[in-house]
């Protein structure tokens, strides 16, 4: 089978970095799973949908027009890689993500991923649900003060303003969100390997998830 490397973790752990890097030196194809749930939330939006309408979100979930193109995601011809990131599609996508039947609609299309040579899918659920049999499995996560800081600095750097205050409570509330949830609660499953960023960089986060592929 096609090699599917899995990288879980909490919000601003830093996987969508290192997943993308990971991706790009194995040249594997690459899966940010939570951006899928941000283009039915946003899709939701300008459909008017409510996002209490769980047969009407799954039935735009599997037929979403969405199309990754090089650092791009598109829906129709649209680019709305930074509409996804915005707040609303974040409170919005956590909303979604909730409800059983939006994710099932979503299964079918994350397979669609696995490709030669192989695949880094990033996201809560790539070890436990979407592909269990992965080869390699990491539940990358840090401290909530390291993962708060990283997402300062982030702000800063594109000019926006932030409270390390709100940026912390916005975490911890995501986090128990995310445990509490029923369907696809994230928690480190037993064979996943556990990668603690806290005190290692990037570039040594990529190589620890390299050495894990090639062992
Ligand atoms: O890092 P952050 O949580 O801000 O964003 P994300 O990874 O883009 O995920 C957006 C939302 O989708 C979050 O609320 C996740 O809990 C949810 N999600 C999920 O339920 N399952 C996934 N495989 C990926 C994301």
């Amino acid at each position: 089978p096609v090699p599917v490397i899995a990288i879980d973790g909490p919000s601003a752990s830093g996987k969508g970095t290192v997943a993308a890097r990971v991706a790009a030196a194995l040249g594997y194809h690459y899966l940010d799973s939570g951006s899928l749930y941000r283009l039915v939330a946003l899709a939701a939006r300008r459909a008017e949908l409510s996002l209490d309408d769980e047969p009407a979100l799954a039935a735009l979930a599997a037929c979403l027009p969405a199309r990754f193109s090089a650092a791009r995601v598109m829906l129709d011809d649209e680019d709305v890689t930074d509409a996804i990131r915005s707040e609303t599609c974040s409170v919005g996508a956590s909303r979604v993500a909730a409800l059983p039947a939006v994710r099932a609609a979503l299964l079918g299309r994350q397979h669609d991923y696995r490709r030669a040579p192989g695949l880094v899918a990033e996201g809560r659920d790539m070890g436990s649900i979407v592909f269990p049999d992965a080869t390699v499995k990491i539940f990358l996560t840090a401290t909530v003060e390291a993962r708060a800081q990283r997402r300062y600095k982030q702000l800063m750097e594109k000019g926006m303003g932030a409270s390390m205050e709100s940026l912390l409570k916005d975490l911890h509330e995501r986090d128990a969100r995310d445990a509490a949830r029923t369907v696809a609660p994230l928690k480190k499953l037993p064979d996943a390997v556990l990668l603690d960023t806290t005190k290692v960089d990037v570039e040594q986060a990529v190589g620890f998830v390299l050495d894990r592929v090639r062992s």
